[in-house]
């Protein structure tokens, strides 16, 4: 799929600007601070309706204004769409896709697509497992809209186990701790399950996609550490769940289940983020995402539109040629503060203090 025009109103430091992008390659050039990052998280919000750099939304509307407004025409095998996101002060937003209203956030999932890989994805190489559960999280929710709400509903249960924790637990509270833990077992096993057929399903596209960028003849992958086996989920969970009811009495917290898992990801037999290179790391992650691309295209005939922000110009030129090649089908959005230089043909796009201009 691709965006044909996008209309921003109020948003960040645009006031209102119309653009028309290509179907290809779109370079987004321009100085520090002037609205590149902006742009490309305009996007990425219509596809899933939060930003990649901030929770809080109201950062998205520009200073002194009311209300933001993001929209696009888009088009898709199926045909032209309109998707249409409006963001207000008060907290409160809106979403539209072709005129009709969408009620709840998880089914605005598997309309426009994006995938986005900025400098926050790297971070998640090297940083808390929090950062590589979203990473993962996302994705599986854009191909499974089910796995969005099962994982709302355990994340729900948690945090209302967690608050009974808090108090003084007799019997009563006991048995109560155990409802959770069932309740937490049914969305464990499909959040595991679909962990599992997620890593499985990308690891080769991963792999070769990796190759094909460095150029190096290495394995790249991912370990997924499980909470519990992935066989029979629901009874591991529940009889791991009280052995350490008393443990987690005693520490007045949860302490396992889909919200402490962890992936590692690997070059060869090494961790990646003890024993690899910058530019290593880079690139795993985008093989990653890249991965991620193709499986939503495989299973819906969709390419989605990807984003690369300020991520392009740390590659060397060999692995940008590379990547460019790799991504001849698909709308993108590059985002740089210096000069490219590749072989491919591009749309150029001038970005300064809010205005767009073709270069
Ligand atoms: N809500 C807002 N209202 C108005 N301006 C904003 C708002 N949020 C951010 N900005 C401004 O947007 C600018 C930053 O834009 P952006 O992050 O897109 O820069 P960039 O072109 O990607 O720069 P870099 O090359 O440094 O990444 C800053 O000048 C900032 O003050
Ligand atoms: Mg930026």
């Amino acid at each position: 799929m691709f965006i044909k025009t996008l209309l921003l109103k109020d948003f960040r430091n645009y006031q209102q600007i119309s653009l028309s992008p290509q179907n290809g390659l779109n370079i987004l050039y321009g100085k520090n601070a002037q609205g590149k990052t902006n742009l490309v998280e305009a996007v990425y919000y219509l596809s899933t309706g939060k930003s990649f750099r901030t929770n809080r939304d109201v950062q998205l509307i520009r200073f002194d204004a009311e209300s933001a407004r993001i929209s696009a025409a888009y088009q898709t095998l199926s045909g032209g769409n309109t998707i249409e996101a409006v963001l207000k002060k008060d907290g409160t937003k809106s979403f539209n896709i072709n005129a009709m209203p969408i009620k709840k956030l998880g089914h605005l999932f598997g309309h426009f697509s994006c995938v986005a890989f900025t400098p926050e994805d790297i971070k998640a190489v090297k940083e808390t497992p929090a950062l590589r559960r979203r990473l993962i999280d996302l994705e599986i929710a854009k191909i499974r809209p089910a796995y969005f709400f099962d994982l709302k509903s355990y994340y729900q249960v948690l945090s209302e186990k967690n608050a009974l924790l808090k108090k003084r637990i007799g019997e009563d509270e006991k048995r109560l701790i155990s409802v959770y833990n069932e309740q937490m077992a049914v969305h464990a096993k499909t959040i595991i399950r679909l962990r599992t057929a997620f890593l499985e399903e990308l690891k080769e596209a991963f792999n070769q996609t990796y190759r094909l960028i460095s150029g190096e003849d290495k394995t790249a992958g991912i370990i997924y550490r499980a909470s519990v086996e992935p066989e029979n989920i629901e009874n591991a969970f529940l009889s791991k769940a009280g052995s350490l009811m008393s443990r987690e009495i005693e520490y007045r917290q949860s302490l396992f289940g889909p919200h402490k898992e962890d992936f590692v990801f690997m070059l060869d037999e090494h961790d990646l983020k003890l024993y690899g290179s910058q530019g290593q790391q880079r690139t795993v992650m985008l093989a990653y995402k890249l991965a991620v691309l193709n499986m939503v295209k495989e299973r819906t005939g969709e390419s989605p539109v990807l984003i690369l922000d300020d991520v392009f110009s740390e590659l060397d030129f060999s692995r940008q040629n590379r990547l460019t090649e790799l991504l001849a089908a698909s709308q993108v959005f590059i985002t740089t503060a210096v000069p490219i230089n590749i072989k491919q043909t591009y749309h150029a796009f001038v970005v300064e203090n809010g205005q767009i201009k073709s270069g």
